[in-house]
């Protein structure tokens, strides 16, 4: 809508330039370092919506204390101009300080969906994303919000929070976008070598395997996780720390699929973790 791209950081910033955008309005809340994948949720608010706001923000309180949160990769100044050509109206960068003021204290937690899986692995992960998410949801009070099937679960845990809630917002989930050997596109994937970064393909092959096996009748829920794993574990550069095919809604582990599953994983590629997953039927 605007021609020029607004940038506030502030939350009183923040509501000033949005008195000033038409509605619908859809936003795609990041942590920046932005591709493909961020960029097309972008653009399906650009179709959808009548105005578009992006949250740049790397939340940390989503890091557990080992991992990558002062090494995340970041590049505010290419962020913007990528966002300038996907059409962003808004570009919402807060400090640390404006998302948690001193004294900070109250927090938002999806109980079960958050149990299994990458909540499993990663305690307190999930309080960190919709706890953010919640603030970000209040502060911009959009009619649409937009996330990637890459984080199945995380997708999963926003919509039942958005529905527990009460928010009246429509929660948008975007295919995941692969690169052309089909590595999944994460912000992460330029921590690899170029010996790693052919080596995490093996993600997708492992899931791409399963796939096929239950395209040619497999029910077994334990054969589609055998297939992953041993395709994993061929690949001399991967570790794996678990595969899963879990009931799509509750993401409990199934015995045998009957309904909408969800195949995933989480490998380290040496040190660089990834997460990878496909939906079947
Ligand atoms: O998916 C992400 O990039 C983050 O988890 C999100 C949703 C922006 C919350 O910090």
């Amino acid at each position: 809508m605007s021609d020029s791209m607004i940038l506030v950081n502030t939350l009183e910033e923040l509501w000033q330039a949005l008195s000033l955008l038409e509605r619908p309005l859809g936003l795609v809340p990041t942590m920046g370092y932005l591709h493909e994948g961020h960029l097309s949720l972008v653009r399906r608010a650009r179709q959808e919506c009548v105005s578009v706001a992006v949250s740049i923000f790397v939340n940390p309180t989503q890091f557990g204390p080992n991992e990558d949160l002062s090494r995340y990769p970041r590049d505010l100044e290419r962020d913007l101009h990528l966002l300038e050509a996907a059409g962003a109206d808004l570009v919402w960068i807060p400090s640390n300080e404006v998302m948690y003021p001193p004294g900070f204290q109250t927090w938002v937690t999806v109980e079960t969906l958050t149990l299994p899986l990458e909540g499993a692995m990663r305690p307190g992960h999930f309080r960190g994303v919709t706890t953010v998410v919640s603030k970000l949801f209040n502060a911009v009070r959009p009619e649409k919000a937009y996330f990637g099937q890459k984080d199945a679960q995380q997708a999963a845990v926003i919509r039942q929070m958005t529905r527990d809630l009460s928010y009246p917002i429509e929660i948008v989930v975007c295919p995941t976008v692969r690169e052309a050997d089909g590595l999944a596109m994460s912000s992460r994937n330029t921590y690899l070598s170029p010996e790693e970064r052919q080596a995490a393909t093996v993600l997708f092959r492992a899931l791409s395997a399963a796939e096929t096996a239950y395209r040619a009748g497999e029910r077994n829920a334990e054969t589609l996780r055998h297939i992953m794993r041993t395709t994993i574990e061929s690949e001399p550069l991967a570790r794996l720390q678990y595969v899963s095919c879990a009931d799509y809604d509750t993401l409990q582990e199934l015995e045998t699929v009957s309904g909408k599953a969800l195949l995933s994983m989480a490998v380290f590629i040496g040190a660089t973790r990834l997460i990878d997953n496909c939906v079947l039927g």
